[in-house]
């Protein structure tokens, strides 16, 4: 089967979020999480179907898709679960805040490491919890959690520990053993662990599969919130279905209780979506990953020689994170937005400097936007060669 990723549906005037921010401008928006693709012809045509039916009433999760969310994760994750550990969310931002509520309570801790998608960064202040960051390290060209400052910033209130794996932005796939240090801590500080795993589907190095964090011992599981979505792999954000696997009984009812009376269920074309992406969607999907790995190798070697920009190899999600520190611009989505190209700023992920780049798109388009952004850099370079009266660099 053959799938086009080429040529994308024109989003403008569709209320599309990620491009209506430039409605009438001359720029391409690479920010918010979502592909230009349209999504697999299966979960069209499913949706369809149930538009067919005519009646669009209160609707509960299907046990047909209760069952096809076990499917998948036993088929790719080897994990076996239970249909009463699952609760249905309308998304997984949803999720962090729920979370955030439902353990400890008003001024414990949430501890998260930064840079991070920014709503693990005010989830916990919603809930009237303290925020704890734990700068990551960038050893060897990769980001990781830094063991040793969490260790030293985290208080005896700590209670919760955002967890995002695969990680937006830095587009890691934590190994087994990050996986089991951090589980490890948690373990013997009681903290409970709430994964964020929305991109775990996405992941682009073959030799690096992705571990669900509660499948990693008995005490994992036991503490472990997990929220996962088929949202991100098949390019439904729109149709808000998601879920959260707690398996352990008492954490999971206070979950429940953290929702209860505030969030609403899932939406009936959320699940028609779901269940057909999870049954019938994954040629689509390894059609998909072929495209991103693509799209991705391109942009790292395009950005790499760009002057003062610098991006490391992008293991899962189709972000790119880029440094552009070297480069002494302050504010690099704003710079590169008047260069013609929508970037996401690193400040709202609580790193200034840095910008995300979404290349979720037409190899065509992505093309376009990074010629902008070299042209953007070449004329920078050039206006303050002639105001400093030295030669531009030519790399980093
Ligand atoms: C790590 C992460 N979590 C959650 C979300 C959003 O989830 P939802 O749209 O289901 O609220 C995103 C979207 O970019 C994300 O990257």
């Amino acid at each position: 089967m053959t799938f086009d990723f080429g040529s994308t549906p024109d989003r403008r005037n569709t209320a599309s979020q990620k491009w209506e921010k430039y409605a009438g401008r001359d720029v391409i928006p690479l920010w918010v999480a979502d592909m230009d693709f349209t999504s697999p012809e299966v979960v069209q045509q499913a949706l369809h179907a149930r538009i067919d039916h005519g009646v669009m009433g209160y609707t509960l999760p299907p046990a047909s898709l209760v069952e096809a969310v076990r499917e998948y994760l036993q088929s790719r994750y080897a994990w076996t679960i239970e249909p009463d550990w699952l609760v249905w969310l309308p998304g997984l931002v949803t999720g962090l805040n729920v979370a955030c509520r439902a353990v400890g309570s008003s001024g414990d801790e949430v501890v998260t490491a930064t840079p991070v998608y920014p709503p693990f960064l005010t989830a916990p202040i919603h809930a009237g919890r303290k925020l704890v960051q734990v700068p990551m390290t960038a050893d060897r060209n990769r980001w990781q959690w830094d063991l040793d400052r969490l260790e030293a910033v985290a208080g005896a209130r700590a209670r919760l520990l955002l967890l995002c794996s695969p990680h937006n932005p830095v587009g890691r796939v934590f190994a087994r053993e990050e996986l089991e240090r951090l589980v490890d801590w948690c373990d013997r500080r009681d903290v409970v662990i709430c994964s964020d795993e929305i991109h775990c589907d996405l992941v682009l190095d073959r030799d690096r599969p992705h571990i669900p964090t509660a499948t990693l011992s008995a005490a994992a599981r036991d503490r472990t919130i997990t929220l996962m979505a088929p949202s991100k792999t098949f390019n439904i954000p729109g149709l808000g279905c998601a879920f959260a696997v707690i398996a352990a009984p008492g954490l999971r009812r206070r979950f429940r209780r953290a929702m209860a009376g505030i969030v609403p269920s899932v939406n009936l074309m959320g699940y028609t979506a779901a269940e057909a992406a999870y049954r019938h969607g994954w040629a689509w999907h390894a059609a998909l990953l072929d495209v991103l790995r693509a799209n991705r190798d391109r942009v790292h070697a395009a950005v790499n020689i760009m002057p003062g920009l610098a991006a490391w190899p992008v293991e899962a999600t189709y972000l790119t994170w880029i440094d552009a520190r070297p480069s002494g611009i302050e504010q690099p989505a704003a710079f590169f937005e008047k260069g013609g190209v929508g970037l996401s700023d690193g400040a709202e992920f609580g790193l200034p400097g840095f910008a995300r780049l979404n290349f979720g798109c037409a190899p065509g388009l992505l093309e376009k936007a990074l010629a902008r952004m070299a042209a953007a850099l070449g004329s920078k370079a050039h206006s303050r060669d002639v105001r400093d009266g030295v030669s531009p660099p030519m790399d980093r």
